[in-house]
C-alpha cells in the first residue's frame, strides 16, 4: 500500500499533464520525464524515503510561458531554463523617478548547466520595453543563491538597493552580497508619497529569514519558496523548520489572495490565479501538512 502522504499527492495532481517529475531526496535530484501520471505511483514505490517528506516531491509541467503581464505595472518572468532557478516578478515604475522594483532576480549564471539566467532576464525585461538599469530596488524573499545571486550584479552595475530579512543576511553575505535595507513584518511604502503599499510578512520555515510580499491593492501574494502549486518549500536546508513552515502557511492562508505568485514553476508556471484556485491550493497543502 502507498504511504498516505504519497497517495494524497497522487490524488491532488491526478489529471495533470506531466512533463517532468523531479524528486528531491536530500541534496540529490532524480528527474523523471513522463506524460503518464500513473508513473508516479511506480516511482513512489521505488523511492520509499519520499513517504517521509512529501514536500520533497516536485512536478513540473511543460510549456511555461516566458513572461506574463499580470497588471499594468506587474510583470512575471517565470524561469523556463533547464537548470534550477527562480521566477522573478517586477513592479514597473513603482519607485520615485519611475524606477522599478524586482523581487528575486535569481541566479546570475546557473550552477550546473551554466545558463546565463540574468542575461535572459534582462533581455526579457527589455522586450517589455523596460530597462534593467532602472531597477532601483531588489527585494529578496530569502537568501538562497537561486533567488538572490543576481542581486549582487544589479547592485554593482545599476546601483540598485537590496532588501532582505536580517536572519538571511549571513548566507547572502557569504555569497558576497551586501544589504541596504532590512525587511521585517510590516508595511513597505514605496513611490511618491508612499503611493504603493506592500505588506511584508516574516515567513520562516524554508529559511529563517524568509519573507513574503503581499500587495493588498490587487490581492497578490509573492510567496517565494513557502508555497508552490500543490506543494511547499523544502525544510531540510540549514535553518529550515517544518514546524515554522506549517505556521507560516497557516498565517498566509488567512489572507485574501487573488494571485499567488510562487518562487518556482513546480507543478505549473508558478502562478496560481483565482481566489477559489488559491484556496484549493491551500486546502490541498493543508491536507498533508496539518
Ligand atoms: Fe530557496
Amino acid at each position: 500500500m502507498l504511504a498516505p502522504r504519497i497517495a494524497a499527492i497522487i490524488r491532488a495532481i491526478r489529471g495533470a499533464e506531466f512533463f517532468k517529475i523531479v524528486f528531491l531526496c536530500g541534496r540529490s535530484s532524480i528527474i523523471h520525464a513522463s506524460k503518464d501520471p500513473t508513473d508516479l505511483t511506480a516511482i513512489a514505490f521505488q523511492f520509499p524515503e519520499l513517504s517521509h517528506n512529501l514536500c520533497n516531491l516536485r512536478c513540473c509541467l511543460g510549456r511555461i510561458p516566458p513572461v506574463m503581464r499580470l497588471f499594468e505595472n506587474l510583470y512575471a518572468y517565470p524561469w523556463t531554463g533547464n537548470d534550477n532557478n527562480c521566477n522573478s516578478y517586477l513592479f514597473a515604475g513603482t519607485l520615485t523617478g519611475g524606477r522599478h522594483v524586482i523581487i528575486d532576480p535569481g541566479h546570475t549564471v546557473t550552477p550546473a548547466y551554466r545558463e546565463p539566467a540574468l542575461d535572459r532576464l534582462i533581455r526579457s525585461i527589455a522586450r517589455d520595453g523596460l530597462n534593467s538599469s532602472d531597477i532601483g530596488l531588489v527585494v529578496l524573499s530569502h537568501g538562497h543563491p537561486d533567488h538572490c545571486e543576481a542581486a549582487i550584479a544589479l547592485r554593482d552595475n545599476y546601483g540598485s538597493l537590496v532588501a532582505l530579512h536580517s536572519a538571511d543576511e549571513p548566507a547572502y553575505r557569504r555569497m558576497g552580497g551586501k544589504v541596504d535595507l532590512f525587511l521585517d513584518e510590516g508595511e513597505l511604502k514605496l513611490g511618491p508619497a508612499g503611493s504603493t503599499v506592500f505588506r511584508i510578512y516574516h515567513s520562516p520555515g524554508h529559511t529563517p529569514g524568509h519573507i513574503t510580499v503581499y500587495w493588498p491593492e490587487r490581492r497578490v501574494l509573492i510567496a517565494g519558496d513557502c508555497i508552490f502549486y500543490r506543494s511547499t518549500g523544502r525544510t531540510d536546508f540549514p535553518g529550515g523548520s517544518a514546524r515554522e513552515l506549517a505556521e507560516t502557511i497557516k498565517k498566509l492562508a488567512d489572507l485574501e489572495i487573488e494571485h499567488l505568485l510562487c518562487g518556482h514553476a513546480y507543478g505549473n508556471s508558478g502562478i496560481i490565479s483565482g481566489e477559489e484556485e488559491v484556496r484549493e491550493n491551500f486546502r490541498t497543502i493543508g491536507s498533508f501538512l496539518f
